[in-house]
């Protein structure tokens, strides 16, 4: 077969008497993209709102949905939870991981019963789809992708190749009969989903649920979605009886108020789409060998070492001569720069041993040079304070475009460090 590029005429010539077959013949046409219609089948409504929401409004029929997360952080019973819960959809769940009468006991822990959960305890591939073809299910559950293996890959369970090979063979189950898929995988010991990335890049959705094994509180967080925005998390706490959805993560986060307590300082601090009230706690003491000891739970360690480097140089702490505790209630772990202000503000407080009034709040990133940076979304930040009947928040003073007369709580803009301790203090 031969062909002559005609770099001249800006168009490819071709020698027709060569390369009859050089092409297939096509009888579909591309469509303009405006005229490409729509067909979308309605979401299915999994009856978890946090879910709901992580997954941008309930789950696509067809989609393939991948949970990860650290062994027992409560992934199965998530899961188990919903499958319980989906209403008048039949849901196959398929477990390589335990026996029916175990799926029995947590369904009757977490009190949910249901006319339409089937159980079945499988690790063979070809025997699950078998079963998917007999039953004919509205959601397929398999606890976990990592137990599964298929005849015709010669390598054991969890390894690459039988990963992809079983997806793989989901994925087109799922898509040729709109059967919507959850899949349950573990977390490795570098936090990654254990087994190939391509696992990752074959599923529509991935979320992640993650949280500190002592504390109740979960978040699911999405990693990738195909249908929604990744910038949603989902809050639950772990009870005795399943999970129980958080739908006002700030009254939770914020520890039983003391008033009069030092060391402690409110942060209007956003997570994913949703604004949070979170109380940072500082303990400052004389450090009483060589090094002082500095700790930080939730909270980067490093962030906190240039934090106390900026309070030493613009409010006088003896860095060299204290031991710093930090800690963010709730056992999560903040990302949002925003809580600087209150992380400062907490141990400087301590420090001098005189409490931050209650009623206060505050958001601002603090700069090298003690600067209080601007953050973002303010508005959501002002709103949820509010809401929760603040009474003054600090914010950055270089925030554009804001109408502080519309808020029914008093909003104190400060540029530099100095201002916000002098209103605070
Ligand atoms: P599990 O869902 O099995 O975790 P994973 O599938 O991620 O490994 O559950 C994890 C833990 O949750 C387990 O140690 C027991 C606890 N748990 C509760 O506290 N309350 C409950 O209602 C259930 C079902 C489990
Ligand atoms: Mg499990």
């Amino acid at each position: 077969m031969e062909y002559l590029c005609g770099r001249g005429s800006g168009k490819i010539q071709y020698q027709a008497s060569a390369s009859q077959n050089f092409f297939e013949t096509v009888t579909a046409k591309p469509a303009l993209i405006k005229d490409v219609p729509i067909s979308e089948l309605p979401r299915i409504n999994t009856s978890n709102m946090e879910l709901d929401r992580v997954l941008g409004g309930g789950m696509v029929p067809g989609s393939l949905i991948l949970v990860g997360g650290e062994p027992g952080i409560g992934k199965s019973t998530l899961v188990l939870q919903m499958a319980l819960r989906i209403g008048s959809q039949k849901v196959l769940y398929v477990s390589g991981e335990e026996s029916p009468q175990q799926i029995k006991l947590r369904a009757d822990r977490i009190h949910q019963g249901s006319e339409n959960c089937l159980v079945v305890s499988e690790t063979s591939m070809e025997k699950i789809l078998g079963h998917v073809k007999n039953i004919n299910p509205d959601l397929l559950v398999i606890d976990s992708i990592q137990t599964l293996s298929s005849e015709s890959v010669e390598s054991l369970p969890g390894s690459v190749s039988q990963i992809r090979e079983c997806t793989g063979s989901i994925l087109r189950v799922a898509k040729e009969t709109n059967l919507p898929v959850v899949l349950i995988g573990h977390i490795n010991k570098e936090g990654n989903l254990a087994g190939p990335k391509v696992l990752e890049h074959m599923v529509d959705v991935v979320l992640q649920f993650e949280g500190d094994r002592n504390h109740m509180y979960r978040i699911l967080r999405s990693i990738k979605n195909r249908f929604g925005s990744t910038a949603e998390i989902g809050i639950f706490e772990m009870l005795g009886n399943g999970l129980r959805e958080v739908t006002n993560p700030s009254e939770l986060l914020l520890s039983h108020h003391h008033d009069n307590l030092s060391g402690v300082a409110i942060s209007a601090a956003i997570e994913g789409m949703r604004p949070f009230l979170i109380e940072t706690q500082a303990l400052v003491s004389t450090a009483a060998y060589g090094t002082p000891q500095r700790s930080a739970t939730g909270f980067d360690l490093r962030r906190l070492n240039m934090l106390l480097a900026v309070l030493e140089k613009r409010a006088g702490f003896k860095l060299a001569v204290k031991d710093v505790f930090l800690n963010i209630a709730g056992g999560i772990k903040v990302n949002d720069p925003s809580i600087d202000l209150a992380v400062v503000s907490a141990i400087l407080s301590s420090n001098i041993d005189i409490p931050v009034t209650s009623s206060v709040c505050m958001a601002g990133e603090v700069g090298l040079s003690g600067e209080i940076r601007p953050v973002t979304r303010i508005e959501q930040r002002i709103g949820e304070a509010s809401k929760l009947g603040f009474e003054q928040i600090i914010i950055p003073k270089f925030t554009k475009g804001l109408d502080l007369v519309k808020y029914d709580i008093q909003v104190t803009q400060v540029s530099k460090l100095e201002e916000a301790f002098k209103l605070l203090f």
